[in-house]
């Protein structure tokens, strides 16, 4: 990473950029934001000609925010800005990785083509990729998303000894052997059928005898649907402590209550996305990033 370089932050962005900034040793500059009568948005940003520019902003709510990063990028190559990095804690749209019904978009290569060309590098954490492997097959430009596999395996050793870990469904089975080996803890897979955005159903196999602790691992969590029908199923099969460990806490209104009436004592999440359970900071990972140039 260039030593002169520039952390640019929104004002939701400020928090995280300051520690991203802090962790790189470089200053953070606020994008000064408005929105006219009709909810159109300006921005203004204040660049060092010649510096590379690291834009910090995490695409839950996305769509306006999506807006507002091209304008961005725009704004900072009109001031003479460097190579432009996005630093996108939570990249959204990544789900939709392909028509699963007739008429639909694959909006995951929209929203790659729109993020790489404005930007000459994306970095992100734990995108939600199934059917490609590389998110440079999807954005024409650098990008790479960071696993979260050894934050959450390091806050699982420090914090939840002994624990089984619980991925909710077959896609979460590779990622979570990933963490249940780093952090030295037994694993097993639910079953999952989703019914609707708020309505899942999901079994267990049968358990290893005597487990007395269960994580829920997943890699977001978004009504809190699939975490609840997982404590659920975990309580039914007499699991008495069961807890919840995410990477992106998008929770919608009204999930942590119903969380915890489905039996969840905890609920423990990374700070991609700002959120009282957030516990484990991201920073130092793609401030590591950033400074070993990968992705
Ligand atoms: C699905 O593939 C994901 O890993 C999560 O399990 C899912 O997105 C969680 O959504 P919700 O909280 O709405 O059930």
């Amino acid at each position: 990473m260039a030593t002169n370089s520039e952390v640019h932050a929104f004002p939701d962005s400020l928090v995280f950029a300051r520690k991203l900034g802090g962790a790189l040793g470089r200053p953070v500059e606020r994008i000064a934001l408005h929105h006219f009568p009709d909810w159109e948005s300006g921005v203004r940003v204040r660049a060092t000609p010649g510096a590379p520019a690291i834009v910090v902003r995490s695409l839950d709510d996305p769509n306006a925010k999506l807006v507002e990063l091209l304008l961005a990028a725009d704004a900072l190559r009109r001031a003479g800005a460097g190579p432009l990095t996005l630093v996108a804690p939570y990249l959204a749209y990544m789900r939709q990785d392909r028509v699963f019904a007739p008429g639909e978009p694959i909006s995951q290569r929209v929203v790659g083509a729109l993020l790489g060309s404005a930007f000459d590098r994306v970095l992100t954490v734990e995108a939600h990729l199934h059917r490609i492997e590389k998110l440079e097959e999807v954005f024409p430009c650098r990008a790479a998303s960071l696993p979260a596999a050894p934050a959450l395996a390091q806050w699982l050793r420090e914090h939840a000894a002994g624990a089984l870990l619980v991925g909710p469904d077959e896609e979460s089975e590779a990622w979570l052997r990933h963490v249940a080996a780093e952090a030295g803890l037994a694993f097993s897979i639910g079953r999952k059928r989703r019914r609707s955005d708020a309505e899942v159903e999901l079994s267990l196999p049968a358990l290893p005898a005597g487990v007395t602790r269960a994580v829920l691992v997943d890699d977001i969590a978004s009504t809190g649907a699939t975490l609840a029908a997982a404590a659920r199923a975990l309580r039914r099969t007499g699991v008495p402590a069961v807890e919840a460990l995410v990477v992106h806490a998008v929770f919608a209104a009204g999930s942590l209550p119903a969380l915890a009436e489905a039996g969840i004592a905890r609920v423990v999440s990374t700070d991609t996305i700002p959120h009282p359970t957030n516990r484990i900071g991201v920073a130092a990972l793609l401030a590591a990033a950033l400074a070993g140039e990968e992705g």
